[in-house]
């Protein structure tokens, strides 16, 4: 490896892409443990949800996510959307010569480490549990595990649509948790960007023996490593810039993204 003093800073910043916001609660994450790197977002909220498409919608619209940010010359792309992760990350690794990363190995990871009972709970779009990826992925890292694949096509949109603490929220909550808490799992998988901004609640409907896995924060340190490994560090005396693209009304992300970024979004510009 190396020394750290001698390498040559990579100044490309990290493109990251979800359906819309979601995917800012994983922006959140690198921004926080990568201050020193530069970040392009691209929102697809133009064509949010992903969750109720079909497979084959989703690649395609994750393809073009995926183009645009290359087109930015970026030196890591993150797709920060489940759904799109569970849909395409393999095709899309195939494609591009730009290093890719999803967030269900991160998450599957997590969770395969922190069970005790083996018994794991999935919460996530339609999309994302009709793909199998997650359950393919926990599987491979632990063949003996249950997994209980849970669809919550209501949370994400209403959670995006603005009150996080209502009781329609808390309501579309307790039905997604039911089945879990009748299966007996000790650990949760958030297995979409919009649950850990409901993580308080869901953690109050589970119980405190249960434990949240928030994919965010998992790929946030894969992203770290990713770049420490291959040497594609930026300056770590710099601060970095992020902004932001978005297919949708500008104006809208911003006052949205706001909420999921936990910090200012200045420049957005629609694509
Ligand atoms: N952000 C997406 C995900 O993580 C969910 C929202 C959607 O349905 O597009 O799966």
């Amino acid at each position: 490896m190396t020394d750290e003093n001698t390498q040559t800073p990579d100044r490309r910043a990290i493109g990251v892409f979800d359906s819309g916001v979601g995917g800012l609660t994983v922006l959140h994450e690198c921004l926080v443990n990568l201050p020193h790197e530069d970040f392009i977002y691209l929102g697809d909220t133009g064509n949010f949800p992903y969750g109720p498409k079909s497979l084959a919608e989703v690649r395609r619209l994750a393809f073009a996510a995926a183009a645009r940010l290359a087109s930015e010359d970026v030196k890591l792309i993150v797709v920060a959307c489940n759904s799109a992760a569970a849909a395409a990350l393999p095709q899309l690794q195939s494609s591009f010569a730009t290093p890719i990363v999803g967030v269900v190995m991160p998450g599957a990871r997590a969770a395969v480490q922190a069970t005790r009972e083996r018994r794991v709970g999935l919460l996530a779009t339609e999309a994302t549990v009709r793909s199998n990826a997650y359950q393919n992925a926990l599987h491979t890292l632990d063949a003996g595990l249950e997994v209980f694949a849970i669809a919550a096509p209501r949370l994400a949109p209403l959670i995006q649509g603005g009150d996080v603490f209502s009781e329609e929220i808390e309501g579309a909550a307790r039905e997604a948790v039911a089945p879990l808490k009748a299966a007996g799992v000790d650990t949760v998988i958030l297995g979409c960007t919009h649950y850990p901004l409901i993580s308080p609640m869901l953690r109050r409907l589970l119980g405190p023996h249960v434990s949240l896995i928030n994919s965010a924060e998992e790929t946030a340190r894969e992203v770290a490593e990713i770049l420490a490994r291959k040497e594609i560090d930026n300056d770590r005396e710099r601060e970095g810039r992020y902004r932001f693209l978005t297919t949708g009304d500008a104006e809208e992300f911003r006052d949205v993204g706001a909420r999921f970024l936990q910090l200012p979004i200045r420049e957005v510009e629609q694509t």
